[in-house]
């Protein structure tokens, strides 16, 4: 009945949009009939993107830049608690803001999108929210921090019709995608190690992050390696153990862990090692660091993640500069933009090449298992229930 009337109310659009409907009707259907009725819109007006920003930090104000330049997608509002980014959102954007994603989402009923954009342990609430209302939803790396709330955002999703995009950006590098076809060819090879450094300066832990201590360099950086690690080889970890060290950003005052390696053991014998440190000095080339080998039986790949290809010498030093965001003719184009701009085909067309929330809850019950082994010096199983059949 409700396919029915999904196809009838495309049927009145182009040839395009009757194609569309039929190929998203079983999927979208929920979400599309709930925020028509909750909205009294037509059905063809639903298929757009009409997206709220939940955030409006570094990424919350460059996703919503993003969505504005977008031609297929709608800014509607912007909510954050901080009264000084909410001013800083009314300058930059024509929209209106919110001091809480209950009251943007209580008083725009015609929104059929958010980005979640807030920090790592503040995924759930927004997405549960937002969730509750059907709308579909692109949420920040990791999906949330504990698996019990990565689940419960997936429940309330399930329950209402949203569905979930997480913000794995380097799946949108053309480095990693290029490696990732390379490794399905013949000469690939057969998988034998995935190492991997991705490390912050200790500017991010101290000066970029309001909220670093509750946070961990393994919170914030391994969601991006582990996924990687992942989608490059289709494997999937079965154990993980892990160490790290304390104490430099303790003696700062911000009680989190300096540096951490874990040793995952995945489903096809193959092991992927991680190192994420938050401590490097401020006087390295880029903010970040980023080195991937991937080692097979015949090849081995090394892919430079913070060198875009520019080294300049200054009086800062020496410096690489970044260009995974750009501006051209006064627009913001590049990585996350890609990924962003896929968010609203996601949205309005339901294509599927993007990471699900499956995906997002492998890496968090994982990133939490890291955790786990710190705490307790062991290898830690990752789904034993499983493993054991
Ligand atoms: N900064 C990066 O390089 C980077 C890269 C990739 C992914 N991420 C992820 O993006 C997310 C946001 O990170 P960020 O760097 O933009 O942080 P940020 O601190 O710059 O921004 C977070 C914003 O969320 C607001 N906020 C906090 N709780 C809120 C709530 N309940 N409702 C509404 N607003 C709330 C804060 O006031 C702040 O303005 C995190 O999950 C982070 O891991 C960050």
């Amino acid at each position: 009945m409700e396919s029915h009337i999904l196809v009838r109310g495309f049927a009145a659009g182009s040839a395009t949009h009757v194609f569309d409907a039929l190929l998203s009707v079983g999927f979208r259907l929920t979400r599309v009939l709930t925020n028509h009725e909750r909205a009294g819109l037509s059905v063809t007006a639903d298929r757009q993107a009409r997206v709220g920003v939940v955030g409006g930090g570094i990424r919350g104000s460059m996703f919503a830049r993003a969505i504005s330049e977008n031609p297929r997608a709608h800014l509607v509002a912007i909510c954050d608690q901080s009264s000084r980014v909410l001013q800083g959102a009314a300058t930059s954007f024509d929209v209106p803001t919110y001091g809480s994603v209950e009251a943007m989402v209580g008083a725009h009923p015609e929104l059929t999108a958010a980005i979640v954009a807030t920090p790592d342990f503040a995924h759930r609430d927004a997405a549960v929210v937002c969730a509750t209302h059907g709308l579909d939803l692109m949420i920040e790396k990791p999906l949330a921090t504990t698996t019990a709330d990565a689940e419960a955002i997936i429940a309330t999703a399930n329950k209402s019709g949203s569905r979930i995009m997480v913000g794995f950006e380097n799946r949108w590098n053309p480095r990693f995608s290029t490696v990732r076809n390379l490794l399905r060819t013949v000469d690939g090879g057969r998988l034998i190690t995935q190492q991997v450094s991705l490390n912050d300066t200790i500017f991010v832990p101290t000066k970029m992050l309001s909220w670093a201590e509750k946070s961990s360099p393994a919170w914030f950086l391994m969601p991006h390696t582990l996924d990687l690690a992942i989608w490059l080889s289709g494997t999937q970890p079965v154990s993980v153990y892990a160490r790290g060290h304390r104490g430099v950003l303790a003696g700062l005052g911000i009680n989190t862990w300096d540096s951490v390696s874990a040793t995952f053991t995945m489903n096809d014998g193959s092991y992927v090692v991680l190192n994420s440190s938050w401590i490097l000095p401020e006087t390295a080339p880029a903010v970040y660091d980023f080195r991937y080998e991937i080692q097979t039986d015949s090849t081995v790949f090394h892919i430079d993640g913070a060198n875009h290809g520019i080294t300049q010498y200054g009086a800062a030093g020496v410096r690489w500069p970044q260009c995974a965001v750009f501006e051209r003719s006064g627009r913001i184009t590049g990585i996350p933009i890609d990924m962003v701009n896929d968010f609203v085909g996601f949205v309005r067309e339901g294509d599927t090449d993007v990471p699900t929330h499956e995906d997002g809850l492998l890496v968090t019950q994982a990133i939490e298992a890291v955790h786990e082994s710190l705490a307790e010096g062991s290898i830690i199983e990752l789904f034993p229930h499983v493993h054991k059949k």
